[in-house]
């Protein structure tokens, strides 16, 4: 059987462009090894963190990533034919795989969890590791209390956008960021109290004006001048969840010079946390299930932006950095 997957050609020097990309197809045996599965790729998540985390593949690597597959065969008690997974195996559609074997950071493969008839695809976004890290990041490191100003950046991204309508469902008053006019018209249209386009507008000035009271958490995907003037307005017993730096991720992390308010930090005495989701990975059940409860009862929407072809990974990821996309990216297979 002939499989597809998509490798690392050349090392992330930069914006990642196509030519760090290279598509490769190889055979695969159809004969399954005692407690093997094969998997067929239905949809497969696009992430920032697979530019971050670059650094820890190596050329002819295949993709980090995570899908969701259809088990066509099984040799796995745990895995009947026919039943969806969530699997972390990278950028490829067809997978043989020992899923005892397959541990450890951005590895694994789980069962499919009820979505209660949402679709597939928000298992890997507003009901999976996106709307996960919006959760946990909001809820256990910034304690979001009612009344209180919440700030988020890339907020109408995957995991901006459900941080903020977490935020509101705590009932405090929520500012997204975001870079073009249609996000910012989408996040009013979601009940974010204000939002803005952050390549527009001067965001301390915006947040003196719109956030008078002072801000007490900030949701970060972003980092960089954004993280400086939002921390320039927060308040004393501030929390920042650190969820990602997105702004920084093409950079050379030794060279890049980004301007950070010690200051701020110090006297205000400012608590900043960066987390990995996985942390919470005991809770992640109910968390799901609680996020299940709010799409469904409307509280929070999610959208996404599907790109379709598995040859389009390497120009949907691309464009993730172009701010191309509302909402989880994904590619339908
Ligand atoms: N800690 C964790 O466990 C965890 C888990 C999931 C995700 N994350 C992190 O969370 C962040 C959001 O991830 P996501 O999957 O939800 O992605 P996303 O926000 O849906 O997409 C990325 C967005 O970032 C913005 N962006 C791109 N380049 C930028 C730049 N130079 N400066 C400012 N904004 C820029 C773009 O939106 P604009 O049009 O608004 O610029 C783009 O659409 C990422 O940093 C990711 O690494 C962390």
């Amino acid at each position: 059987m002939r499989a597809r997957k998509i490798i690392l050609k050349n090392y992330f020097d930069g914006k990642p462009n196509l030519n760090n990309f290279e598509l490769v197809e190889e055979s695969i045996l159809e004969t399954l090894e005692d407690r093997e599965i094969l998997l067929k790729a239905v949809w497969l998540s696009v992430d920032p963190y697979m530019r971050a985390f670059g650094n820890r593949m190596n050329v002819g690597d295949t993709i980090l990533g995570s899908q969701i597959a259809q088990v066509v065969k099984s040799r796995h008690p745990g895995f009947p034919e026919g039943n969806k997974v969530i699997a972390f195996v990278g950028w490829r559609d067809m997978t043989i795989c020992n899923p005892d074997k397959l541990k450890g950071l951005f590895r694994g493969v789980f069962p499919m969890p009820d979505l209660q008839g949402l679709p597939d695809s928000y298992a890997l976004g507003v009901c999976g590791l996106t709307g996960l890290a919006a959760y946990f990041g909001l809820l256990k490191i910034c304690q979001p209390k009612s009344g209180e100003t919440v700030v988020i950046s890339s907020a109408a991204g995957g995991t901006g956008s459900v941080a903020g309508q977490i935020a509101k469902i705590k009932g405090c008053k929520v500012i997204g960021f975001a870079g073009s006019e249609e996000k910012v018209r989408w996040l009013l249209d979601l009940g974010f109290d204000q939002s803005f386009n952050y390549k527009e507008i001067n965001v301390d000035h915006t947040l003196k004006k719109w956030a008078v009271e002072g801000v007490n958490c900030y949701f970060d995907n972003v980092g960089g001048d954004l993280t400086f003037w939002v921390l320039q307005n927060t308040n004393e017993s501030g929390r920042v969840a650190l969820c990602g730096a997105i702004s920084s991720y093409n950079d050379d992390p030794k060279t890049a010079k980004v301007q950070f308010d010690y200051t701020s930090m110090i006297y205000k005495q400012i608590k900043m946390e960066g987390f990995l989701v996985n942390r919470w990975f005991p809770e992640w059940g109910p968390a799901i299930g609680e996020l299940i409860g709010w799409v469904k009862d409307g509280r929070v929407k999610s959208r996404e932006t599907v790109v379709e072809g598995f040859e389009s990974l390497p120009q949907a990821f691309i464009d993730i950095f172009e701010g191309k996309n509302v909402g989880k990216m994904i590619v339908a297979v």
